[in-house]
This record gives C-alpha cells, structure tokens and sequence, in this order.
C-alpha cells in the first residue's frame, strides 16, 4: 500500500487548528477513540489530498472545519450528521463566526452572504458512509470521500474500528472484540460492504481500493 505524508501547515491552518483544539476538545473527547483528532486530521488530508489531485480548488480552511466538525457529536450514532450539520449553521462560537461570518440564520433572515457556512454544514450532514442521496454538491462529494479514508490497507482500518468497538462494547473479552470488528469491518469495507465511495474517492484511489478490499475479505 501507498503511504501518504501530511501536508505542511499555512500559518493559516496552522492557527484555526490550534484554536479548534483549544475551543472544542472537550467536546471531541466524549467521542470513542476512532472519533478524536486523529481521525478529524486523516479526514483533513485525504480532502486535501484528493483536492490537489483533482486540482478541484476547494479552500483549505473549509477542509480543516469539515473535518473538524463532521464527527464532532460522533458520541451519538444515530444523529450526529444531523448535529453537526445544525451545530454548522447556527453557532455562534467565536471561532466559527472568525472564519466563517454570523450565523446562517438569525430571526428567520439570512444575514450571512458567503456560502461556505453552507457549504461545510452540508458536507457533515452528508458525509456518511451510508448516505445515499444525491450530494449538494462537490464540496459535499469531496467530504465523503475524504471521510472513507486514505486506502492504508486493512490492518490500519481494523486497528480503528478495535478501538472504537473496545471504547463503546465495554464488557466484550479481547477475542470477542476482535470479531466483532472484523465482521464490522467486512460488512462496511469489504468487497460486498455498503460504504459507499464516491465517484471523487475512485477517480484517486479505485486500484488501492480494490486491492484493500480484497485485503479485507481474507481477514
Ligand atoms: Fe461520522
Ligand atoms: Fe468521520
């Protein structure tokens, strides 16, 4: 498998990052492991990655809070693209309204003019695996395919889901845990899985993908 070195930091980036660590890890800490910064940086550079590779042009501070923000409330399961996708739009925070301008809706009235509020809050709402309607458009398309990951291979991408089973099946016994995440990982990732990888995501990375697939269906 290809390996994929990080980007290097604008001063921009730089900074929104450091004060999204400062303002909003107590919140991504309620978060089981698989769903904490490290995983909001991988989401980050593979946007990054397959936005340089596609030379799409997106703005790299709208791929920080995308990645930021898409799992933010990942400590529910069944909601939190909704969460994310409401938090988005109408936060108030100072952080958000620095690089993002006021909230989207204030009193029913639109006041803030430039999409990109917009625009990330769609991209969390529709970055999931299992989303499977049309995308708002190809920030939204780029979110998704960034979200399923660069194709590291499947030791990488089952060593995530143990953690994040181990965090959230408290009670399970070392070997249970193991298949539990392996079947996990077969029923989403393998070569009949239902994650869905976006046309953005196979134009990049479709011969690593399938030899990951493949991968994961020895496991
Ligand atoms: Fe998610
Ligand atoms: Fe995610």
């Amino acid at each position: 498998m290809k390996t994929y070195p990080s980007f290097t930091d604008t001063p921009l980036i730089k900074n929104a990052r450091d004060e999204l660590s400062l303002n909003f890890h107590h919140q991504w800490e309620l978060n089981d492991r698989g769903h904490r910064m490290t995983h909001f940086e991988d989401v980050f550079q593979c946007a990054m990655y397959i936005n340089k590779e596609l030379d799409l042009g997106h703005p790299e501070i709208n791929m920080l809070f995308a990645g930021y923000f898409h799992d933010l409330f990942a400590w529910t399961r069944i909601n939190h693209h909704e969460l994310a996708y409401q938090y988005f739009m109408t936060a108030d925070h100072p952080v958000i309204v620095k690089y993002f301008g006021p909230p989207f809706y204030e009193e029913g009235a639109c006041r803030n003019k430039k999409p990109d509020r917009l625009l990330v809050a769609l991209a969390c709402r529709q970055h999931r695996a299992s989303y499977k309607g049309q995308f708002s458009n190809q920030f939204a398309e780029l979110i998704n395919s960034a979200d399923r990951g660069f194709p590291k291979g499947a030791e990488v991408l089952l060593n995530r889901v143990l953690k994040h089973k181990t965090d959230t099946l408290p009670g399970k016994s070392v070997d249970e845990l193991m298949s539990i995440s392996i079947e996990f990982l077969k029923s989403k990732a393998g070569s009949q899985g239902y994650a869905r990888y976006p046309d953005l995501y196979l134009k990049v990375f479709g011969e690593e993908l399938k030899e990951q697939m493949a991968e994961i269906d020895q496991l």
